[in-house]
């Protein structure tokens, strides 16, 4: 299947730089075949479509509320982004579960009303430093599939652990195919033949000179990209060792 090679430029970018890095993308974007998406703060997400559109590339948001509108000051709802020309949106990312203390159960409930928005959910998992040094990654990340996905579920699963985020370090390709393996089993066994579908991105300190062998990992479906995909050059070159069908 077509792998998704998607930005995730947190809280980075004044307007103008946003603009410019994404018309820089775009640019070179016309000739990969992997599907292509950047993240840009839900302030910016307007003016990027703006600059993305007739290209290739897809614009998402990095968070919205649960409900579609209403007395949340401060936040945005799914509806917002679709209207702004968002098409996708990142939840449950690792920033927002320690940030902002997001349990599965509301990553689940932010599931569904992007769902309802019509925006397609990029949901992430990953199990922390502390867990995995206790041989506690896979029971963590069951625990917030179960929890994160609803049912059905129309979305992609980042698997990001939270050490290799931000940090340079990258799970080794053995690390990388055995999650992806067992997310793809827990994906089976809550969705049946539906869970062989969904894809799997892998994410933390994905970059050009390691994307084409972590992208070549059985089971991955593409990557979630941070600092990388700030740069469009650097973006662009992830994108081109990505699968184009
Ligand atoms: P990184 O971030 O590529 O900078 O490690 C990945 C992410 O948080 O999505």
């Amino acid at each position: 299947m077509r792998q998704l090679i998607a930005g995730n430029w947190k809280m980075h970018c004044l307007a103008a730089e946003a603009v410019a890095l994404a018309q820089g993308i775009a640019a070179g974007a016309s000739g990969i075949g992997a599907e292509l998406l950047v993240c840009p703060t839900a302030l910016h997400v307007a003016a990027v479509a703006q600059a993305l559109q007739g290209s290739n590339v897809a614009v998402g948001g990095q968070d919205c509320h649960q409900a579609k509108q209403g007395a949340h000051t401060g936040d945005i709802g799914g509806p917002m982004l679709r209207d702004a020309g968002a098409s996708w949106v990142i939840l449950g990312h690792s920033e927002r579960r320690q940030n902002h203390g997001e349990t599965d159960e509301l990553v689940r409930e932010k599931t569904l009303a992007a769902v309802e928005a019509g925006l397609t959910p990029i949901v992430c998992v990953g199990e922390t430093a502390d867990q995995r040094a206790g041989g506690q990654e896979t029971e963590t990340v069951g625990w917030q599939l179960a929890g994160s996905l609803p049912k059905p579920f129309t979305g992609v699963v980042a698997y990001e652990p939270v050490w290799a985020i931000g940090t340079g370090k990258t799970a080794t390709e053995q690390d990388v195919a055995t999650m992806h393996a067992f997310i793809r089993e827990e994906l089976v066994r809550q969705f049946g033949d539906a869970g062989q579908i969904i894809r799997i991105l892998y994410g933390g300190s994905v970059k050009a000179a390691n994307a084409a062998s972590l992208m070549a990992v059985p089971n991955v479906g593409g990557a979630l990209v941070g600092g990388a995909s700030l740069n469009a050059e650097e973006f662009l070159a992830i994108a081109r060792a990505a699968r184009a069908g």
